[in-house]
């Protein structure tokens, strides 16, 4: 079962949400209330990540959000006993983890996987060093866990059949990191993409992206599937809201509308799928039946919602 022929690339999203998720447990902007109040346009989304399998049998974990537990409970395809035979005590498809970024949205959940199970740990040196130096994270038992830095540009394979590769995306280091001046929309090794290929198929995903230069668009042409950066609508949403006064650029996430938006700018790329993931709650897309999400789906976008799977 799950051998030789069946080798194809697939995607799970795990959390479609940005960090606090929808809703986010103390807010109540517009979209969060709509929710709080039962109304059905709005369902809940747990926080950023996805899993991806070229065998259907072995996934690999991008990023490791703070709901990985109930993303888990949620997934018979990630349960122990997915592929565990009835001896083994200790087991999990999740054969292998990768960290976009530092953010507590994508590494939170690593202190969920600390219980003396094996697997690699995939992610730039800057933030794996970052997570190493940080004492809570050392419960993550290095003879079990065993953090593998990659290198911008190197391809790996962390699952039979399915082929990874890292680049940098404009972005800035974590939030908890920021001190005084921060440089916002950098390409360095705090913030990556993440090209993943099986069977002659590609996929991309970027949860978190300042803006788009055009060798990153270069590299994205041709796509089977693009998941991409779908934080905001408006770069002035928060404000908007009344939740915040960060602008979505100042956070590293290039809005959706607007000058320099995304909404249009993977247009002509011959992507063949595109959708939205890390969609903060504020973001008016999230509410069926709004006018916002009607002019993201004209313009040929999906909106990911937690449990769907994407079969490039
Ligand atoms: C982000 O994507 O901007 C971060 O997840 C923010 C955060 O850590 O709350
Ligand atoms: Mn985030
Ligand atoms: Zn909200």
């Amino acid at each position: 079962m799950g051998r030789g022929r069946d080798h194809r690339l697939r995607l799970f999203v795990l959390g479609s949400a940005a960090g606090g998720g929808c809703p986010q447990w103390n807010c109540l902007c517009d979209v969060c209330r709509l929710y709080w109040s039962g109304d059905e346009r709005v369902v809940a989304r747990s926080q950023s990540s996805i899993a991806a399998t070229a065998d259907g049998r072995n996934w690999l974990l991008l990023n490791a959000s703070p709901d990985l537990r109930d993303q888990i409970l949620r997934s018979p395809r990630l349960s122990p006993a997915a592929n565990a035979s009835p001896a083994e005590r200790r087991a999990t498809p999740i054969s292998a983890v990768l960290v976009t970024n530092g953010d507590v949205d994508h590494i939170a959940g690593l202190l969920t996987l600390r219980e003396k199970q094996r697997f690699p740990l995939y992610g730039t040196a800057g933030v794996l060093g970052m997570i190493a130096e940080s004492p809570v994270f050392q419960v993550l038992d290095p003879a079990f866990v065993e953090q593998r830095p990659v290198a911008i540009g190197q391809s790996f394979e962390p699952l039979p059949g399915l082929s990874v590769e890292i680049f940098s995306v404009p972005g800035k280091v974590p939030l908890f990191m920021e001190k005084g001046e921060v440089d916002v929309g950098e390409e360095s090794e705090m913030t990556v993409g993440v090209k993943l290929s099986a069977n002659g198929r590609t996929a991309f995903y970027i949860p978190g992206c300042a803006h788009l230069p055009e060798t990153l668009k270069a590299r994205i042409r041709g796509a089977d599937a693009l998941l991409f950066d779908g934080t905001l609508f408006a770069d002035d949403e928060m404000r908007q809201a009344g939740v915040g006064e960060k602008t979505g650029r100042r956070m590293g996430h290039m809005p959706i509308s607007g000058e320099g938006g995304s909404l249009h700018a993977f247009d002509g790329l011959d992507i063949a799928r595109r959708a939205y993931i890390h969609i903060n709650n504020t973001n008016p897309i999230l509410v069926a039946g709004s006018d916002e999400r009607g002019i993201v789906e004209a313009a040929g976008w999906t909106v990911t919602h937690d449990g769907m799977e994407i079969a490039p």
